[in-house]
């Protein structure tokens, strides 16, 4: 039988009460986290947001409220009217913040009563994913679920203030909008009212904000929603939400700057002081030292050991001699046995025209000076795994080998690519034994105690670097043409314009991403602002006359209309809530997040709708799955 809430009115949170509020009259109202009947006194441990209290019920105190005691199950919601006094010296908790109090409960108020879920929120750990996320509702109750949100909220809260306080206004953009140029799928919105015809939703703001910049409103920044249609990972969703601005009459350095003073409060937020400003490295050497254009400096880098390898053994061992030949070295992996090598090979992209050596002992027998000259190169310690990537002769994949203006070409990027995804794999793979990976939560909140004032020492655990000089044009090797690198309103650098046509592939392009411990957190550009250089661009992408004013239209119209130079860039918050939290993957750190088969399991979207409602928005379904 539920009671009624009456006029009662809560008066404290139940992980707010110390031993201070001993003799306080108070009013509680949560969820019953747990409950142990000990005959004449039941004890209800009641959890809400703040945390958890320990409520006695006491047969003799309130035969009443131990009879309903005795009713509630966990989950159940109920309020308790009571006093709040002194543990018993042997009873006090010091794993709870409460530990010091109990409350004496007089009367207990049954509000609601609960289906049983097929989990509590008071276990740690679930397993089953599906099931979290089916009864998300449940899920988020968990203390856990409940820290990364908070913690969310103040980071979401000191970048909006960090950008606040550096001149940048909030301004909203549409979601009802058309196309934008991020390279995903649309999603499409049917229109009731034009037949036919679709709104898209907006992969970014980035057409918007520029487009506010021609407005004059020289810095904007919008935590905005994007969407884009494409396959999901750990690290991508199909809604997500940037940190995006934009700014008027800037130089990288600007962005840098700006971004690096909201980095900081994020993660001052979060208890962490990132240092500022963040290191700089260019494209090709970040492909040089870590095989990467999202470099984890959590685990050493590459090494070059082409001069380790004299002319026999490139012979011998059929190494392509006219192409990178690294080595990568995974820490205290400990001696690999030719079955565990053997395991990792899937592991190794063998798309990419290169191969590798993984068994040192045979390379020491036929090349020994090779073998040990390798290892010292790349600092390898005993029981540091180390393998050898190289080009591969026999595998000699379709690429441009052209080589411009002293940039890396193709087969050479594939090489380094070939051996930095196979490093990052294995640096996952073997994560327990070299103990780089380990910024848990735990970890963070560890240091974070230890340390005086509380902030912990953010270079430990997260190692922010930005990356400069991306080449302009990849060359698509299906469509024998160079395709932008980034989206089409990207500025080239002044001074490589000339080449656009005759060397495409020299060409550097004025943007830069925001990496840290593997992950891309942002990518901007200073932006084309002139109307001929935006057309110059779209010809050398193959993008018509014709195709860009459909597209684009609109904002090349804009572009004609007093347009500043300008600059910006977007970062991906829910990636830096991922890397503060140590979450595994982003649909911990978002509410209500979809399957990696794109399914809302909780709302189960998405789904068929009805006949009428098509017929509306007059669209026929052809196929049905
Ligand atoms: P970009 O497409 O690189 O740039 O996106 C910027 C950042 O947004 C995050 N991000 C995502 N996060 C979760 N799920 C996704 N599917 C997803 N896609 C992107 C990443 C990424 O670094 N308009 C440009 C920015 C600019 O030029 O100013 C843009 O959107 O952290």
């Amino acid at each position: 039988m539920l009671d009624f809430l009456g006029s009662l009115e809560r008066t404290h949170l139940c992980g707010a009460l110390r031993a201070a509020n001993a003799g306080q009259h108070v009013v509680l109202m949560g969820w019953v986290n747990r409950r142990r009947d000990h005959g004449n006194l039941i004890f209800l441990d009641l959890r809400d947001r703040s945390g958890i209290a320990q409520i006695v019920l006491d047969k003799e105190l309130t035969p009443d409220g131990h009879a309903k005691g005795e009713q509630v199950r966990p989950e159940y919601v109920v309020a308790v009217v009571g006093k709040v006094r002194l543990r018993a010296p042997e009873a006090i908790n010091p794993k709870m913040e409460t530990g010091e109090i109990e409350i004496e409960a007089a009367e207990l108020r049954v509000l609601n009563d609960t289906r049983l879920a097929p989990f509590s929120p008071s276990e740690d750990a679930i397993q089953n994913e599906e099931v979290r996320l089916k009864y998300r509702y449940v899920d988020l109750r968990r203390a856990e679920m409940q820290r990364i949100f908070r913690l969310r909220h103040e980071i979401t809260l000191a970048i909006r203030e960090s950008l606040s306080k550096q001149g940048f206004l909030e301004v909203e953009t549409p979601i009802l909008t058309k196309s934008t140029p991020e390279g995903a799928r649309d999603f499409l919105v049917p229109s009731r009212i034009h037949a036919g015809e679709f709104y898209a939703l907006p992969q970014s703001p980035q057409i918007f904000k520029q487009i506010l910049m021609i407005s004059g409103f020289d810095r904007y920044f919008q935590i905005a929603r994007c969407f884009r249609d494409e396959d999901l990972r750990a690290d991508r969703q199909l809604e997500f939400t940037q940190i995006d601005l934009e700014m008027s009459f800037p130089r990288r350095e600007h962005v840098f700057a700006v971004v690096e003073e909201f980095m900081a409060a994020a993660f001052a937020a979060a208890g962490v002081t990132l240092p500022i400003p963040f290191p700089r490295m260019t494209y090709d050497e970040a492909m040089r030292q870590f095989g990467t254009d999202k470099p984890d400096l959590r685990l050493p880098g590459l090494t070059d050991v082409r001069a380790a390898f004299n002319d026999e053994a490139i012979a011998t061992l059929q190494i392509d001699p006219a192409l990178p030949v690294v080595a990568l070295r995974i820490p205290n992996v400990g001696e690999l046995s030719r079955k565990e090598r053997e395991e990792n090979h899937p592991l190794f992209d063998q798309k990419k025209g290169a191969k590798f050596i993984d068994d040192f002992k045979r390379l020491a027998k036929s090349f020994p000076a090779a073998a040990a000259a390798v290892r010292a190169m790349a600092g390898a310690a005993e029981g540091d795994f180390v393998v050898v990537v190289a080009g591969d002769p026999a595998h000699h994949i379709k690429a441009s080998d052209t080589k411009f203006s002293g940039r890396l070409s193709e087969r050479e990027i594939n090489v380094y690519s070939a051996a930095g995804s196979f490093r990052t794999e294995l640096a996952k793979k073997y994560a327990d034994r070299h103990g780089a990976f380990r910024i848990t939560d735990q970890a963070v909140q560890d240091a974070a105690q230890r340390s005086s004032d509380g902030m912990i020492d953010g270079g430990v655990a997260f190692h922010p670097m930005w990356i400069v000089d991306f080449p302009m044009f990849e060359y698509d090797l299906a469509t024998a043409a160079w395709v932008p690198a980034h989206h089409p309103f990207t500025a080239p650098y002044e001074a490589d314009m000339a080449n656009l046509t005759a060397d495409p592939a020299s060409v550097r392009a004025d943007c830069y991403d925001l990496a840290m411990n593997g992950l891309e957190l942002g990518s901007g550009s200073i932006r084309i602002h002139r109307k001929d250089v935006q057309q110059q661009i779209f010809s050398s992408l193959g993008i018509s006359d014709d195709e860009a004013r459909k597209r684009f239209g609109f904002f090349l119209d804009a572009l004609e209309y007093g347009t500043p130079p300008h600059g910006g860039i977007a970062l991906g918050l829910d990636r830096i809530v991922m890397l503060l939290t140590g979450a595994p993957s982003l649909r911990e750190v978002i509410a209500f997040p979809k399957t990696a088969k794109a399914i809302d399991l909780m709302a189960d979207a998405p789904t068929t709708v009805t006949e009428e409602q098509l017929k509306e928005l007059h669209i026929r379904v052809a196929l049905r799955s």
